[in-house]
């Protein structure tokens, strides 16, 4: 790696490939009309439903829905990364990759270097442990896990051996003795969260001991993380990997990768809360069941469903609890319903989840509950108006006041106009007073005439106003997670009210992410900026930090799609350069593809 991959070079290199080629030196491929049809390298099938276009250069599967163009084929199919599947096509063709001088030192470049071996080595090690805790099945040390998981679970063999799943035996230094014979040193195993240690002696062991073992994979089927469940009523019931540089659960499905390898094409998603979950529902022949990893849902876990499936069906247990998860999920999905998308809400009796359910009643009743699920406009609005009488004024006031901000955050579509319509006819209030017109008081006050020719579909002041108030208020109360807030989230750009307050902070946070909210006031009393800051610490005082989390990433997502398009060029550019210091992460790389497919041409 040296330097940045001029822009210019990356899209001659893939106009100038051959999709066809490309394919074919990895799997066969027969001409059928104008097109080639193969056997989908990204899904399991009996029967071609993989197709490449030479005219379009694009590929797409009829089964699964994967689809892109020769060098997202190339990261796909031979797990690179953006830099590394460029640098391969180039291979091909016999060109050597340019790259810009002048953007990285050679100690930098010996840091990316040094990061991407260290990488490889700790898939490897995730990679040992899963094999070891599966030939556990086979061992007098695993008969009790074995045991557990067939006769108390009913799972068979053919659904262990598609999982993965294993037993960590009733020892202290198993896995350690058996990773640091392969080379895996005690730091790197410590790192990847398979050792724990001690605080008061620092003595360090196995971290899953007399457990079965869910291995957790990430789209490409490499190991990242592992779940382990006790055998029997002792606490905690699972134990998971903890964050490591591979692992990182709030944007995690479990399942994913296993359900993407099902024959048949993937229409949907089926959300549900457990790993037990997931895997019954897969044995019974439900197909498309995920699961967070004890986590609500995430617009992360969001993005990457609706990459893959159109339409999610969140399922929940019909408690309490099942109710409140059931409102994060439509705040987070609804900034995600453009046209086209589908979010439902299948709600199971008290007492039930998704595996006691599947196995009472079969894959076919089951299967009958999720195609009936509740439609999310239809949620939504049992939801707004419970416990309200619509029949009073106060009612209906109380309804467009719940409204409203969900309304906001939809993007503005076919849902969004339904919904005004009948929350219009609910409440007795115009569309208008329901959802603002997108005016800008802010650039309609402060901005100069030259500012009106390209301020077409910018992002209404109003909106970003308000987002920029609620982050300040959660960075007040919890600085930290200012580590949440992407760095090329460019606050200075966007027209909001209030920056001269905020920026200050927000760049004082970024050098400063670990600071306390005590120390942050502190450092600004007796300014401006400090009276904001006391002012939002205290309307967020009684705020959980979890919560708070979820909310940061939600605003920032919405924060990035409002100022988003505009700014692609920028984010293109940007990522290409920090390719050039750091590995990204598996997420930039995707994004890298999409950008580069989505944007035209660069010139010159
Ligand atoms: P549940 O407690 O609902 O368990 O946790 P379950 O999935 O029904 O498990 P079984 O059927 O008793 O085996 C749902 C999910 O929450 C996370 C796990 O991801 C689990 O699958 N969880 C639960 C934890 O991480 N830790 C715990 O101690 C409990
Ligand atoms: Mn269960």
């Amino acid at each position: 790696m040296a330097g940045r991959i001029p822009r210019q070079f990356i899209d001659d290199l893939a106009a100038r490939s051959d999709l066809v080629e490309v394919v074919s030196s990895r799997l066969t491929l027969k001409k059928k009309g104008k097109d080639y049809w193969g056997l989908c390298p990204f899904h399991n099938e009996k029967s071609p439903s993989f197709s490449v276009s030479p005219d379009k250069q694009f590929y797409y599967c009829f089964g699964c829905g994967a689809s892109g163009n020769a060098l997202s084929f190339i990261m796909e199919h031979d797990h690179l990364d953006f830099v590394e599947a460029v640098e391969a096509l180039a291979r091909m063709q016999g060109l050597d990759v340019p790259r810009e001088e002048g953007m990285q030192t050679s100690a930098q470049q010996q840091e990316a270097r040094r990061q991407k071996e260290k990488q490889v080595q700790q898939y490897r090690a995730m990679q040992l442990a899963q094999e070891f805790f599966q030939q556990q099945l086979n061992k007098p040390e695993g008969l009790e896990g074995l045991t557990y998981l067939k006769e108390k679970r009913g799972l068979s063999e053919a659904i262990l051996q598609t999982f993965g799943l294993g037993v960590a035996p009733d020892q202290w230094s198993a896995l350690k003795d058996q990773l640091t014979q392969a080379g895996i040193t005690e730091a790197q195993q410590l790192e990847l969260g398979l050792l724990a240690q001690k605080e008061e002696t620092g003595r360090v062991y196995d971290r899953f001991r007399n457990r079965v073992i869910f291995p957790i994979r990430n789209v490409h089927g490499q190991v990242i993380g592992f779940g382990g469940r006790v055998l029997d009523d002792s606490k905690p019931k699972y134990l998971n990997s903890p964050e490591t540089p591979l692992f990182h659960k709030g944007q995690e499905l479990y399942g994913l990768y296993e359900a993407r390898k099902q024959p048949g094409r993937l229409e949907k998603l089926l959300v549900v809360e457990g790993y037990m979950d997931v895997v019954a529902l897969a044995q019974q022949g439900v197909q498309g069941a995920v699961a967070t990893l004890g986590t609500a849902t995430t617009p992360e876990h969001l993005r990457r469903i609706f990459r893959l499936v159109n339409e999610v069906v969140f399922c929940f247990d019909g408690d309490a609890a099942g109710q409140q998860a059931a409102e994060r999920a439509l705040d987070n999905v609804l900034p995600q319903m453009v046209d086209g998308r589908q979010a439902r809400f299948l709600f199971l009796p008290q007492g039930e989840d998704p595996d006691t359910l599947v196995r009472k009643e079969g894959a076919g009743l089951f299967e009958q509950r999720v195609n009936q699920a509740l439609p999310l406009a239809e949620f939504l609005v049992r939801h707004l108006s419970t416990g309200l009488d619509l029949k009073q004024l106060d009612g209906q006031i109380r309804l467009a006041e719940r409204a409203r901000p969900k309304l906001q955050a939809l993007p503005g579509g076919l849902l969004q106009k339904r919904l005004l319509a009948s929350l219009s006819q609910m409440t007795g209030l115009e569309a208008s007073s329901l959802l603002p017109v997108k005016s800008d008081p802010v650039q309609a006050t402060t901005a100069p005439a030259r500012h009106s020719a390209p301020q077409q579909g910018r992002p209404s002041g109003q909106q970003l106003t308000t987002l920029v108030e609620k982050l300040f208020r959660l960075l007040a109360r919890y600085p930290e997670l200012i580590q949440q807030v992407p760095e090329d989230l460019d606050f200075a750009q966007m027209e909001a009210a209030d920056l001269d307050v905020f920026l200050p902070i927000i760049n004082y946070l970024r050098k400063n992410p670990s600071i306390t909210p005590q120390v942050l006031l502190a450092y600004w009393t007796a300014t401006r900026e400090g009276e904001a800051l006391r002012v939002s610490y205290q309307r967020a005082l009684e705020l959980d930090k979890q919560a708070a989390a979820l909310e940061v990433e939600a605003i920032c997502s919405r924060l990035r799609s409002l100022t988003g398009e505009k700014d692609s060029q920028q984010r293109y550019q940007a990522l290409l350069e920090a390719a050039a210091t750091r590995l990204l992460s598996e997420e930039e790389n995707r994004e890298l593809m999409q950008l580069m497919q989505q944007l035209p041409p660069s010139h010159g």
